[in-house]
């Protein structure tokens, strides 16, 4: 697969990463462990080279999946991970204290077995902490060798200008998909001025994208999507005419739905990594096959237009977890 670098930063991957979150967390009951460690290795085997876990997916259980799965050749890979939050867990509040980031360095590098965090990221700014002390502290514990690089997690213009001045930030991860094209507004031409790269988290728009979730699926009690609006059953159906659109320009390029997502967000610009996630095999070898999937600008500017006459309904988070995103 290509070679991405992300950003000014110098770091290099794979132009598809894989997100791991899906396999411990989110998205129902976690994956058998040694099925789980077996797609890493396979994903690994097929030329991925960059993954995604983060304290919270678990929480510390998807750490610990990837340093298991990843220890036979750590050196030949990225490792991504974040901190942010009380206790690791996402439900409870915000947490970015330095001797909080100190703690999540120490205790991830120990499950991660590894000695150094090749990325990482502060999950979602605190409002409680200043930016500059958060990236401070990174800073420190990259002259300490515990670091390589800084990155943040749906951090608005403001915060990341801040912790740049500070710490260089190597990677914004943030959504961005064909039905989340935020990020164009502001956030991309910042990043490009910047010279930091960008992640879209949800890139296949946490599979409603692929064409295989329709008004009738049924999420696991424990399914995030449950709680999300954009996947009420209402929006579902709504939502559908997205996919639809999707399914035909596919099928004009011989791809599926998924890969034509995934390539029209690899298409956008060339210092861009999504991470697709998924826990089954047949899965990762489509989404791999979208970086071999050229979009001409014709084509990019076909899809752009199909879209943009479809308004996507309902929003991508709920109230509560809304407040903690552009910040
Ligand atoms: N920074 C943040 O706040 C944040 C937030 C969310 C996610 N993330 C990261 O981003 C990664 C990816 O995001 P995501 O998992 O939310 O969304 P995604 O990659 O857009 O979608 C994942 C979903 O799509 C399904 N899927 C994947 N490939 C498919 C295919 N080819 N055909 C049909 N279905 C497919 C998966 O189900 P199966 O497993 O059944 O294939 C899964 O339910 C996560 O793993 C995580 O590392 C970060």
């Amino acid at each position: 697969m290509e070679t991405r670098i992300v950003g000014n930063s110098g770091l290099a991957v794979s132009a598809l990463g894989l997100g791991c979150m899906g396999l411990s967390y989110g998205y129902g009951p976690a994956t058998d462990k040694q099925n789980a460690i077996g797609l890493i290795r396979a994903a690994f085997d097929k030329g991925v080279t960059f993954f995604d876990t983060a304290e919270a997916y678990g929480p510390f259980a998807n750490e610990e999946l990837l340093g298991e799965a990843l220890q036979p050749f750590r050196d030949r890979v990225v490792i991504a991970t974040k901190f942010g939050f009380q206790q690791g867990d996402s439900t409870k509040g915000l947490d970015s204290r330095p001797e909080r980031i100190r703690q999540v360095a120490d205790e991830a590098l120990k499950r991660l077995r590894t000695d150094r965090i090749d990325l990482f990221y502060q999950h979602r700014v605190d409002p409680n902490v200043p930016m500059e002390e958060v990236a401070g502290t990174v800073k420190e514990l990259i002259q300490e060798g515990k670091v390589n690089h800084f990155g943040l997690s749906e951090a608005g213009v403001a915060s990341i200008r801040k912790a740049h001045a500070v710490q260089p930030v190597a990677a914004l991860q943030s959504e961005y998909s064909l039905w989340w094209r935020e990020p164009e507004k502001e956030i991309l031409p910042t990043l490009e001025e910047l010279g930091i790269g960008f992640v879209p988290f949800s890139p296949l728009g946490k599979g409603f994208l692929t064409g295989k979730i329709d008004e009738n699926t049924q999420f696991d009690k424990t399914d995030f999507r449950n709680v999300v609006p954009r996947f009420s059953e209402e929006n579902r159906k709504a939502n559908q005419k997205l996919v639809d659109l999707l399914g035909e320009l596919a099928m004009q390029r011989e791809a599926t739905p998924a890969q034509v997502a995934l390539a029209w967000l690899l298409a956008q610009k060339p210092w861009i990594v999504p991470i697709p996630g998924t826990t089954k095999l047949h899965r990762l070898e489509e989404n791999i096959g979208a970086s071999s999937v050229e979009l001409s600008a014709e084509d990019i500017s076909q899809i752009d237009d199909a879209f943009s006459a479809i308004p996507v309904q309902g929003d991508r988070y709920p109230a509560h977890l809304q407040k903690r995103v552009g910040n």
